[in-house]
């Protein structure tokens, strides 16, 4: 578990399958997730989801909590291979919530926990061109912007730029 001024990353539990659907259950976050991320956001995809996540060591996928309910999701994922000393930083906030400074500061916590948890020299994130909202959130936690690769990404019918953002363990 990780507290920060206003937040609670913690594993997800059974008893957050409602908060999930209701806030994971919108257009306007899966479009700039991966397909992985379900729409419509089933009941079945949410047990999954939880159970997949409910207990984990090291912790990799984090409920953010916040005023006491679940209203998104924060995960690290090691990559593998001649990439191992890499991880992918995902996200997702309520739409409720947005902009009130949320993701920043989940994303600033979970920099810090990954550089401990996992034996990673980088961190990178991979955000689809057309979404301002989590460019300002990386930039603000102090990624920096590494390459577009052009067209790689093919969402909803449509191609789109992916950019990448990294930021590096401190030596
Ligand atoms: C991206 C996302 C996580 C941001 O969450 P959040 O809690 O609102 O983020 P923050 O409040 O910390 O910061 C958002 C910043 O983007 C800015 N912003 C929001 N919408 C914007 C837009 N359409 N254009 C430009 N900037 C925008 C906000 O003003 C804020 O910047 P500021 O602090 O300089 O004012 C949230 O919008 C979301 O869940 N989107 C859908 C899923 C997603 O995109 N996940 C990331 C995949 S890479």
């Amino acid at each position: 578990m990780i507290k920060t001024e206003r937040l609670i990353l913690r594993n997800w539990q059974m008893d957050d399958l409602d908060s999930l659907l209701k806030y994971g259950n919108n257009f306007n976050i899966a479009k700039n997730m991966r397909n992985r991320f379900p729409h419509p956001y089933t009941i079945e995809a949410g047990t999954v989801f939880i159970k997949l996540f409910e207990k984990e060591d090291p912790q990799k996928v984090f409920a953010i909590e916040y005023q006491g309910g679940a209203i998104g999701a924060i995960g690290i994922f090691q990559q593998e291979d001649v990439y191992i000393k890499n991880a992918e930083l995902g996200y997702w906030i309520g739409e409720p919530f947005w902009n009130k400074g949320l993701a920043t500061e989940a994303v600033k916590a979970m920099i810090n926990y990954g550089f401990k948890a996992f034996e990673i020299e980088r961190i990178y994130a991979a955000v689809f061109n057309y979404n301002d909202a989590s460019k300002k959130v990386i930039e603000k936690t102090g990624f920096t912007f590494e390459a577009k690769l052009h067209n790689t990404i093919f969402k909803n019918g449509e191609f789109c730029d992916e950019l990448i953002y990294s930021i590096w363990k401190k030596k």
